[in-house]
């Protein structure tokens, strides 16, 4: 995250006509005019970290279930059901007004392989064909690790998770202990602008 003031709240309910607005951004190389709301990360368009992951990331798998960890208005989730049609693409996150906006951009872009759901809606035994993820870093290293404890694990045998992670936000301290801890090799496969993408592989 860029916003040091960013916080998150569970509660907080879908945007409201007033609140919701247009923008018009470039995803999966495509002009789109998507919704964004004020209480949600980045309204103002795509973080300078998620484009730099998009920017990264190899061609996602064709098919299969596919998770964008932390989906906000849905800039990743998006961008992996314009490019893999034929893969089901999980959006997840804590807040209903993230929810509902990823909703209305998968309708209104016509992707209905998108599921934006929270977390626990979420079928237990799916295993991911890729994750890429913006994660909630600032809500703290205990609660960071109990999200990668959950659905790193969930990687099918020989996929592979992105992740951006700023590098003053202890992208490096994050790397070793997904390894020390979950036993998965991680590679930085790039580091600009201050942010790391590590690539966490399921062998
Ligand atoms: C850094 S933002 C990235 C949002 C979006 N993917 C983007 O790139 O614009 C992280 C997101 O994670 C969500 N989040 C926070 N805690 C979470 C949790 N325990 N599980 C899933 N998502 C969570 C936040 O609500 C927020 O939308």
């Amino acid at each position: 995250m860029t916003d040091p003031t960013e916080h998150y709240f569970t509660d907080n309910p879908a945007a409201s006509e007033a609140e919701r607005r247009e923008l018009r951004t470039t995803l999966a190389g495509r002009d789109v005019t998507v919704t964004t709301a004020g209480g949600v990360f980045s309204p103002g368009g795509a973080d300078k970290a998620t484009s730099i992951l998009l920017d990264v990331v190899p061609e996602p798998p064709a098919e299969g279930d596919l998770l964008d960890l932390g989906c906000g208005w849905g800039p990743i989730a998006l961008t992996l059901a314009m490019r893999s049609p034929a893969a089901t693409v999980w959006a997840v996150d804590v807040t209903e007004r993230a929810l509902d906006l990823t909703r209305r951009n998968a309708a209104a872009l016509g992707l209905d392989n998108v599921r934006a759901v929270r977390p626990e809606e979420v079928p237990e035994e799916t295993p991911f064909a890729a994750i890429w993820s913006n994660p909630p870093i600032r809500v703290g290293k205990a609660v960071v690790h109990d999200i990668m404890r959950t659905w790193l694990p969930r990687l099918a045998k020989g996929a592979d998770a992105h992740l951006v992670v700023g590098k003053n936000l202890g992208a490096d301290t994050l790397a070793a202990w997904i390894t020390a801890e979950l036993d998965l090799p991680v590679v930085r496969v790039a580091s600009r602008k201050g942010f790391r993408i590590l690539r966490v592989e399921r062998p």
